[in-house]
């Protein structure tokens, strides 16, 4: 092994990474959801940002330009983590379930949680989920570039993070062929819209559209583009409330050494996995894959 293991811990059976916090996570299952909140939810790596950026603008009621320049992280937060970012107004680093109670509605929320953690409330069909899926071979590729650019989280080899995220008691966040099947069953709820990166990237404006549609809102063609302007791949990666890389606040955490020249909206593309899979890890992952997903009708594009 190259370096340290990642500093983690365990809730409820699954291994968190440092980003987020247990007091925060405790609270979690007892959140009171309202019924215009919306959880942008997906497995990290997984077009979780893409999601934010979409729904905060599709959501934003005035000039989209003013709103783009607010941190993504100040607009969407993350629900299972401290508030370090003091952006929320009221005592930078307590839990942000706490500081969210008394946040004006409606409140967009990030969550990289599985689905039977998230807020029993929302579980029970209050507010809205909307989940976004990748197909699994780019997430391991993305998963390992973050760690490798992230200052606080030891970055490991391509071979020891591979290894971790087909673990089960290893991967971050649960283990992917336990948690996206989890989401796919709820894909029927009312309050869950189930989306695909891979979907996203064919037809960005429709998603904008069928985005806007599921939280009830109506947008002109004009403010449809606009939205999509500033969601594409170029847009998201020059913009620093989007791209922690270039955000003067949050610069050193997302470029350590390691990651030199990676930036956190990296790479955008269906396939990357080509470049890092040997032969054997594709075979391996193909048949744990076959054998997880066997008996659902999820597939993913993977080119
Ligand atoms: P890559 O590392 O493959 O480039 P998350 O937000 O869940 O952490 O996911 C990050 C991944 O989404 C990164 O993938 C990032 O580049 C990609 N991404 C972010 N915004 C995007 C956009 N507008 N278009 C395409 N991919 C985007």
């Amino acid at each position: 092994m190259s370096q340290e293991r990642p500093s983690s811990f365990y809730f409820k059976g699954v291994r968190f990474d440092n980003s987020s916090n247990l007091k925060a996570l405790e609270l979690v299952e007892s959140f009171e959801v309202r019924e215009d909140d919306v959880f942008i939810s997906a497995y990290p790596k997984s077009g979780t940002t893409w999601t934010q950026q979409i729904v905060s603008l599709v959501c934003a009621e005035g000039d989209i330009s003013e709103l783009c320049k607010v941190p993504l992280q100040a607009r969407t937060p993350w629900l299972e983590t401290l508030d370090m970012s003091g952006r929320l107004g009221v005592g930078a680093g307590e839990p942000r379930p706490i500081l969210l109670k008394s946040a004006p509605s409606p409140r967009l929320m990030k969550t990289h949680l599985p689905y039977h953690l998230l807020p029993q409330q929302a579980r029970d069909g209050k507010g809205k989920i909307i989940y976004c899926a990748r197909n699994v071979k780019d997430v391991v590729v993305s998963w390992h570039n973050m760690r490798r650019m992230v200052e606080h989280v030891p970055c490991g080899t391509w071979e020891e993070n591979f290894q971790d995220f087909i673990t089960p008691d290893l991967a971050f966040y649960g283990f992917w062929w336990d948690v996206i099947p989890e989401y796919w069953r709820h894909k029927d709820d009312d309050n869950l819209l189930f989306i695909k990166y891979e979907d996203l990237k064919r037809d960005l404006r429709g998603h904008v559209v069928m985005i806007a549609d599921f939280l009830g809102k109506t947008l002109s063609d004009q403010r449809i583009d606009e939205v999509v302007a500033n969601c594409t791949f170029s847009a998201m990666k020059e913009n620093p409330s989007t791209n922690y890389s270039r955000n003067p606040m949050l610069q050193k955490v997302f470029s350590k050494v390691e990651g030199s020249g990676i930036e956190f909206i990296r790479k955008g593309e269906v396939g990357d996995w080509k470049n890092w899979f040997s032969a054997e890890e594709n075979e391996t992952l193909e048949a744990i894959h076959k054998e997880k997903m066997a008996g659902t009708d999820l597939s993913f594009q993977y080119e």
